[in-house]
């Protein structure tokens, strides 16, 4: 049946709604591809000085993940749609945040739409990473280490409690596993800008000024 492709394809147009420069468009704030980073993304807007803005993108670009994945996880089996579809739904809507089809193909590092996907694969999977996120962020106030750690940890908490909290299938775990490398490998930048000690933390004043 066409059914998968179908669901792949929608998931992935869903995910190449960029809010970072929706949000930013429709409230009158600069594009957040021409400052700070310049990754549309929730970190970045919260650089234009708006927590609203980075709080409706960071809220939209996880739902735009979490949407596709419960809809072919609850509805899905009665159309013969199954972990295959899932996996595929699920990556679908990342790559569509990383690489828009309606923004010249060039989108964000996938943080809050990952989150969005993980919750959506598994309440409690989402929320352990979710926790990792916040974990980090309030020790280190570093938004990119928060989710380079998140990510490395989120195919670990899989397997480790997949069987026992939520049902364990391979192609999930393959769909986890790409994602987070898709995550870290987007994130080079700010490995490399971690690792000189220059990279700028949530909410300081440098950034708020420029
Ligand atoms: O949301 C992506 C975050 O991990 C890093 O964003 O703007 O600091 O590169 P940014």
């Amino acid at each position: 049946s066409v059914l998968p492709v179908l669901a792949t394809v929608v998931a992935y147009l869903i995910g190449s709604l960029s809010f970072a420069v929706i949000v930013s468009s429709v409230m009158g704030l600069n594009d957040p591809r021409s400052y700070g980073s310049g990754n549309p993304g929730a970190t970045n807007v919260l650089r234009s000085g708006s927590k609203t803005a980075a709080a409706l993108t960071l809220l939209l670009d996880a739902v735009k993940g979490l949407v596709p994945v419960l809809l072919v996880k609850y509805w899905g089996p009665e159309y013969g749609l199954h972990e295959g579809t899932l996996a595929l739904v699920a990556i679908a809507a990342f790559l569509g945040h990383l690489f828009p089809i309606f923004f010249k193909f060039k989108g964000g590092k996938g943080v809050a739409t990952a989150l969005g996907v993980l919750l959506g694969l598994s309440g409690w999977l989402g929320l352990l990473v979710l926790l990792t996120w916040l974990a980090v962020a309030v020790v280190t106030r570093y938004s990119s280490l928060s989710a380079l750690l998140a990510a490395v940890l989120a195919p670990v908490y899989y397997v480790l409690f997949g069987a026992s909290l939520w049902d364990y299938e391979k192609p999930v775990l393959l769909a986890v596993i790409a994602m987070s490398a898709l995550l870290l490998w987007r994130h080079a930048e700010n490995i490399s800008r971690l690792l000189k000690g220059q990279e700028s933390k949530i909410g300081s004043k440098k950034d708020k000024a420029a």
